[in-house]
């Protein structure tokens, strides 16, 4: 299934038909830099593998929650996921989520997680979705706070990435 965002923009489930530009767009230090669990370099091998890995599972569980952000004339320009951090049974969820670099600054991703989270809401039983966001991730906490989630607390060491601790804050979007 599909979820429609605008006109423009919709959310699909991730698959192979989607690797190519997986790989293109998060072969970027930015990315990287902002994100836990991305790789770099990204390569199409890295791509593959986890659109396998990903496949598998939500096949196993009857469930979609990676989902390629989709643009009418450009096809995939970002991702979004549920990290079910909590179990597939829980109220709550942690969301991660990235836009392709050419594509920043547009609205996109607020849009998106808007429209997101209300289907959340609707469909997914969830009550709560939770994102942590490095301290330093201005524009990451600028989309949250236009999409109606609220800070809820910063996180001191939170996060281990390249051998040095980072701090979160945490947001949070209440039905
Ligand atoms: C964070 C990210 C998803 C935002 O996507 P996007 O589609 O560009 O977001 P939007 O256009 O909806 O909103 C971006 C907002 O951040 C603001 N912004 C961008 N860079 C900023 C900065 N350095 N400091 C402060 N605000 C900034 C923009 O001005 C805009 O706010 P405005 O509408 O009030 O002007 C995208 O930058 C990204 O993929 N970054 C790398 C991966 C990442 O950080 N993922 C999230 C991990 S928690």
């Amino acid at each position: 299934m599909k979820i429609t965002i605008t006109n423009e923009l919709s959310l699909e489930p991730i698959n192979l038909d989607h690797k190519e530009a997986l790989a293109y767009y998060l072969n970027d230090i930015d990315i990287f830099n902002n994100t836990l669990k991305i790789p770099y370099p990204y390569t199409l091998q890295n791509a593959e593998d986890w659109i396998q890995q990903v496949m598998k599972l939500e096949s196993l569980q009857s469930l979609t929650n990676n989902w390629a952000i989709v643009q009418k004339n450009n096809g995939l320009i970002g991702g979004l996921g549920l990290h079910q951090m909590y179990g597939p049974d829980s109220h709550k969820d942690e969301i991660g989520y990235w836009v392709a670099k050419p594509f920043w600054n547009n609205g996109i991703m607020t849009q998106v997680l808007r429209v997101f989270c209300e289907y959340c809401f609707e469909h997914r039983e969830l009550s709560r979705i939770e994102a942590g966001v490095f301290n330093f991730n201005k524009a990451s906490m600028r989309v949250l706070e236009k999409a109606g989630f609220k800070k809820e607390g910063y996180l001191k060491k939170c996060f281990i990435k390249n051998g040095r601790y980072i701090d979160s804050v945490l947001y949070a979007n209440v039905l």
